[in-house]
């Protein structure tokens, strides 16, 4: 076993055991996302909030999860020709889902450390009748089992976060990407001099099973192997505002009470990278 291979399991274990966890119970519509929301207008999201009943306030935040989605696909520029897309870290599969119903003709594979993402994430793909184009596997984004050179889009959504090694991540998303191929990472980032972001990053690191990366290390390690930085979106406030109106829900995760004033105070940054590989 590798040094890193025991940081894997205890990932692995952690997304085992969320079943009916916050994100299950917002997904009404069957699409599961485990990442932030946008609200971009908080002004008029906290008066929808403040009049909506339990239900209501679920749907209006799920529908802000899904909203980073759909920001974020923009990113990758996808063809509508056939392409074949690397959802690195794929969770319950929402991402593939949404990505596979917008372009008939892409081709995912979702990888996860988790067999049970993998699985519910397989069965929600057979019931919207998606399973000929979305795979699933239980794979680590660090070794993949898949040859080189065969990936045109890369989408890692708050996944990178849990990885020991940036440099790791990018020199492998290098090797399975084909040249010119675009790669969108959106990923909560610790802010290093804030005088917050230690305790935070603490915090979020334990309760997540974390290793929260800076700015410089995203752009460093892209650097490095091969992936030049195109486009850069500061999500920050957009998601200061979700955690603060998630923070309303009458049963929250509980973890509300440091997320909101860590991505409002700044502590935490909230990015959006696209890279193009150049090699
Ligand atoms: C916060 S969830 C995000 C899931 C999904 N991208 C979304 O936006 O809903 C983090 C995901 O990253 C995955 N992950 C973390 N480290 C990984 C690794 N080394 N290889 C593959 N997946 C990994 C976890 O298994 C989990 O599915």
């Amino acid at each position: 076993m590798k040094p890193g291979d025991i940081w894997l399991k205890k990932v692995a274990a952690y997304y085992d055991s969320k079943k009916k966890d916050l994100n299950w119970r917002l997904a009404a519509d069957g699409i599961i996302h485990h990442h932030n929301g946008l609200i971009f207008d908080k002004t008029s999201f906290l008066r929808k909030m403040k009049t909506a009943g339990t239900a209501a306030g679920e749907a209006l935040i799920h529908r802000s999860e899904t909203e980073l989605s759909g920001f974020g696909f923009k990113f990758l520029d996808c063809p509508r020709k056939r392409a074949r897309l690397l959802d690195a870290g794929c969770g319950r599969g929402g991402s593939s889902l949404l990505l596979a119903e917008r372009y008939p003709l892409l081709r995912i594979t979702g990888v996860t450390l988790s067999a049970y993402q993998a699985a519910a994430a397989r069965a929600a793909a057979r019931a919207r009748g998606l399973d000929a184009r979305i795979e699933f596997r239980r794979a680590s984004m660090l070794s993949l089992p898949v040859p080189e050179n065969i990936f045109d889009r890369a989408w890692a959504c708050e996944s990178t976060e849990h990885l020991p090694s940036l440099p790791a991540f990018f020199g492998e998303m290098a090797r399975v990407c084909v040249p010119g191929a675009r790669l969108v990472v959106i990923a909560g980032v610790r802010n290093p001099g804030h005088p917050g972001e230690k305790r935070f990053t603490r915090l979020a690191n334990q309760v997540y099973f974390l290793k929260l990366h800076t700015e410089k290390e995203y752009l460093d390690a892209g650097a490095s192997r091969g992936w030049e930085l195109t486009c850069k979106k500061d999500l920050t406030r957009p998601a200061a505002n979700y955690w603060n109106m998630r923070a309303m829900l009458q049963k929250g995760s509980g973890t509300e009470f440091f997320a909101a004033p860590a991505f409002t105070g700044g502590a935490f940054l909230y990015h959006l990278y696209a890279y193009d590989l150049v090699k």
